[in-house]
């Protein structure tokens, strides 16, 4: 290493936040023996949050003007800190939308800190941004999309759903050829949407109409008609964008693709389907029959970090025309002229993943996800799928056959909604309060139609059927 010339510090001076020495070694050896036994144990301690007041006293102020040195805050961090976090990849974390990431993902996501590579252009991030590609052409691929279809990895699926109404949106006022570029669009979905869908069209301006669901809860291809139907012309034109959902996020239900789609291309609306949780079963064959219909989409989402066994933070956003991303999100400025930016060029000259999402600067997070694939191969994530479906078949039969639960409404892929007879809102807290204390389990309540009933969302292989008849055991007394 070349010294630098006075008066700039160097490591003989003491500065050395930027250079290796036997302290980064260590530093380097403890990490890698962490993430090691992290990734090892099996289950992790489910652990919980402690409140704010026990933190302050027991971690206390970590950032100080000399520094506590790495091994401590090292120490502190997978002490107390890491203690205080939920464990999402615990067999019993059903909550939300639980992760699951591979060992090879999450080992394979040091490399990509370690590298920390810009993956926003082709220019600095060609050979991230070619692997990300080709984890993208899988799910392109299994949705049935054609060869235009193509995407970028972006932060999850609220960051999905924005940017992919936000093409839509694009798409709209183009071909209204300025008509409509003071109007505020409508989007149509349903109430089973994700909350993202709502907070994408508040950040939009634009209105959002939800269509009624029919009693399982989906979105029919006959309510998305009325709904339109309801409008007036001036406000029929306004309609820009129909959301549907495959594995809606409370109940786990798919919508009507087919027949949505097939309204999406009648009006010319764009179609764009949530499958940031449901998407990823695609590659089972057991469900894959649930989905069709997905291959008309304009645009699609599914998070790897949730049911496709990768780690926060990613969500595959996928145009079947990647060059309306393009068009509708890439940023000018003299800067980044260099970047190969006319939307007329092809775009495997010029693939810059920065321009196809509302971002700029981007971790190539698709990685983690890539390597696994790559590592694994595609029928080991059917496999894991199809583990998970039946299991949540088999927790299913177990309330079928209780006598104190019932099913809320029939599992399509692997949330299982829960009613527990006798029980009032307070019970279920309490029961879901006891579970996460003794460790055993992270179930919250959720509300179905006004009632209060749990929810169970199952993402993670290394749940079993046995775990399973535990907890339903649990909710006798
Ligand atoms: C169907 C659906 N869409 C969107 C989201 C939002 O995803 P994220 O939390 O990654 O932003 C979720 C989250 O659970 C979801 O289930």
């Amino acid at each position: 290493m070349t010294k630098s010339p006075a008066p700039y510090p160097d490591e003989s001076d003491g500065y050395w936040m930027h250079y290796h020495d036997e302290d980064s070694q260590k530093l380097a050896d403890a990490i890698i023996a962490y993430a090691v036994d992290r990734i090892r144990l099996d289950p992790p301690p489910l652990d919980a949050p402690k409140p704010l007041s026990v933190l302050q006293r027991e971690v206390g102020e970590t950032i100080t003007a000399e520094g506590l040195g790495a091994m401590k805050a090292l120490e502190i961090f997978t002490q107390q800190l890491a203690p205080s976090c939920i464990s999402v990849d615990h067999p019993l974390f059903l909550s939300f939308v639980p992760g699951a990431p591979t060992e090879s993902s999450v080992l394979f996501d040091l490399v990509v800190a370690a590298s920390n590579v810009y993956g926003g252009s082709w220019l600095e991030g060609a050979g991230a941004v070619y692997a990300e590609n080709q984890a993208l052409q899988w799910l392109v691929s299994l949705a049935g999309l054609p060869p235009t279809a193509g995407g970028v990895f972006v932060s999850g699926g609220t960051a999905g759903n924005l940017s992919a109404l936000i093409a839509a949106r694009w798409q709209w006022r183009q071909r209204a050829r300025g008509a409509m570029d003071s109007r505020r669009p409508i989007i149509i979905a349903s109430g089973g949407a994700h909350s993202s869908v709502g907070l994408a069209a508040n950040a939009m301006d634009a209105e959002l109409l939800h269509a009624p669901v029919d009693d399982a809860g989906r979105l029919t291809a006959s309510a998305v008609r009325s709904t339109f139907m309801a409008l007036n012309d001036v406000d029929r034109a306004r309609v820009c964008a129909v959301v549907a959902t495959s594995g809606t996020t409370n109940i786990g239900v798919i919508d009507d693709l087919s027949g949505i789609g097939d309204f999406a291309r009648e009006h010319q609306v764009w179609f764009h389907v949530d499958g940031a949780y449901g998407a990823a079963a695609l590659c089972a064959k057991s469900v894959r029959h649930l989905f069709v219909g997905i291959e008309q989409v304009d645009s699609l989402i599914v998070d790897p970090h949730k049911w496709l066994f990768g780690p926060y933070d990613c969500c595959a956003l996928i145009y079947r025309d990647v060059r309306i991303g393009k068009a509708a999100h890439t940023q000018k400025a003299e800067y980044l002229d260099v970047l190969i930016q006319d939307s007329t060029v092809a775009l495997d000259e010029a693939y810059n993943p920065a321009d196809l999402a509302h971002h700029l600067t981007r971790r190539a997070r698709g990685l983690p996800f890539w390597f696994s694939l790559a590592t694994h191969g595609t029928e080991a994530y059917e496999e894991a799928m199809e583990i998970t479906l039946q299991v949540t078949r088999d927790a299913a039969d177990m309330v079928r056959n209780s006598s104190h639960l019932q099913l809320v409404v029939e599992p399509s892929l692997s949330i299982i909604v829960v009613r527990r007879l006798g029980w009032q809102p307070a019970d279920y807290t309490r029961w879901s309060d006891r579970m996460l204390h003794d460790g055993l389990a992270f179930v919250v309540p959720t509300t179905h139609n006004g009632e209060t009933v749990l929810r169970m969302c199952l993402v993670n292989p290394r749940t079993d059927p046995a775990q399973m008849q535990m907890l339903f055991d649990s909710m006798r007394d």
